[in-house]
């Protein structure tokens, strides 16, 4: 494509781009897509000779677009949200334009020092003044967090795990399973996963059964070194009794690490700052601003108390990335696992100064009014039950059995005027209706609840 043909063109997608920010998508939120229909209308080969850009968009709009699920979409209540933005894409634009891998300071000196000074900002809105780094996803920042609890008490890197005393790992029944894989990849062993058990009330781990289940394995002979407390579980947007961890993990010389993936982004008010209470305490902190914090997937922020732990257990010098400043700054590529680092800072330095601090405050505070503005409905509603009081951003609900929630949710999701997902809890099947889209408004809300009120039993 030649540059001349790229503005142009540029100049469409960015258009086609704007229109859809502004008037949403026409069809249905959810596409009714079966399994290998995408696959069959695109070519087995690539083309041999260069294709218009505007062939390819034109294919987009046809082929793609009907079968995307409009993770933007106001009319989108499924899982938790990953939000994008104006400043969001443009500042994610540029570090496509720029092109810059950030592997070390010296391979694009901007690139950490806005991360570093991102980090600052965000540290500041959430009252946790640590170091840290962005990395692709939470489940990476967890993977990291235990890798270095790890480097704390033996020697993997260097020995492996053969002769290591089991070290234990404990998380809520109710984490995010990224908390198991990292168990896997990290090399622990699954049967040294404590799933600790959540009250029956809210689903907040049980700090009396952790501290039982942590005196249990010291009795057996195991080395207990990491918990993982999560602030706004992915079912029901739980918060675990940080404070009581922290006690159990100082007492025990453990890591703690608080995944707040989802809910972390409510703590920059300061009438939500309390779900983060007991943190400062902790060794590692995550959240993910693609989910909530309008920041385009993918942007997930690790914290860190001590960072030589994390580097310890992950910085690495071979003599081709060797560089004369590296004892004086930071290279982003011994934070985590990959080497190579997109420039992501930038979209966080659009998002924040683009909508300000107080913006960003704002359109979170709305969405926690209409949490409460739907809670509200289901309660007054006699067909429908709360299964707890929402926590967050997320209610969920369900009828007097699980059939009919099932079939009132498929019934929504077929409509295509809403995309609803489900999970399990107190062995009930639940819908969950989770509220964040940077879209949302409470016009789409009232008509969400408008449309399950006409479609239940
Ligand atoms: C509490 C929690 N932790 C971790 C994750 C994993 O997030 P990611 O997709 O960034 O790895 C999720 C995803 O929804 C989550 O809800």
């Amino acid at each position: 494509m030649q540059h001349e043909r790229f503005r142009k063109h540029g100049k469409d997608v960015i258009d086609w781009i704007a229109d859809y920010m502004t008037n949403g998508y026409d069809g249905p939120v959810f596409p009714k897509t079966q399994p290998g229909e995408v696959l069959a209308q695109l070519p087995m080969e690539p083309p041999q000779e260069a294709e218009p850009g505007e062939q390819v968009f034109a294919d987009f709009e046809s082929l793609i677009l009907p079968h995307t699920t409009h993770w933007n979409d106001p009319r989108f209540y499924a899982y938790f949200p990953a939000n994008h933005s104006g400043p969001g894409i443009l500042g994610d634009l540029l570090s496509a334009g720029l092109g810059v891998n950030g592997m070390s300071w010296v391979t694009s000196p901007a690139a950490t020092e806005l991360e570093m000074r991102m980090i600052d900002w965000l540290g500041h809105m959430l009252k946790l003044p640590w170091r840290g780094c962005i990395q692709d996803t939470a489940s990476t920042a967890t993977f990291c967090a235990l890798l270095a609890a790890r480097e704390q008490v033996a020697d993997v890197n260097q020995s492996g795990f053969y002769q290591q005393q089991p070290m234990t790992v404990y998380a809520s029944k109710h984490a995010h399973s990224s908390m198991q894989k990292a168990v896997w990849m990290a090399g622990f062993g699954e049967r040294y996963l404590r799933l600790v058990p959540g009250n029956d009330d809210d689903f907040a781990m049980d700090a009396a059964v952790l501290a039982q289940m942590v005196a249990e394995d010291i009795a057996a002979g195991f080395r207990p070194t990491f918990v993982m407390s999560t602030v706004g579980t992915t079912s029901s947007t739980a918060i675990d009794p940080v404070h009581a961890v922290a006690d159990i993990c100082e007492a025990n010389n453990m890591w703690h690490h608080v995944d707040a993936a989802l809910a972390g982004t409510a703590a920059i008010l300061p009438e939500m700052r309390w779900i983060l209470d007991g943190t400062e305490r902790a060794d590692s902190f995550c959240f993910n601003p693609h989910k909530w914090m309008f920041t385009n997937f993918d942007c997930s922020v690790l914290l860190v108390k001590s960072p030589d732990a994390l580097k310890k257990a992950m910085a690495i010098n071979p003599e081709y990335l060797k560089a004369g400043h590296d004892a004086v700054v930071e290279n982003f590529r011994d934070w985590g696992p990959q080497l190579g680092r997109r420039f992501r800072a930038l979209k966080l330095w659009y998002v924040i100064r683009c909508f300000g601090v107080a913006g960003l405050q704002d359109k979170i505070r709305a969405h926690l009014n209409m949490t409460r503005w739907f809670a509200d409905q289901v309660r007054a509603e006699p067909r429908t039950h709360l299964l707890t009081e929402p926590k967050i951003n997320t209610v969920c609900f369900h009828l007097d059995d699980d059939a009919a929630t099932k079939a009132l949710m498929k019934a929504v999701n077929d409509s295509g005027e809403a995309y609803l997902s489900h999970t399990v809890l107190r062995d009930r099947y639940v819908i969950r209706v989770s509220f964040g889209q940077i879209h949302q408004s409470q016009q789409h809300v009232a008509t969400l609840w408008g449309l399950i009120s006409r479609l239940l039993p």
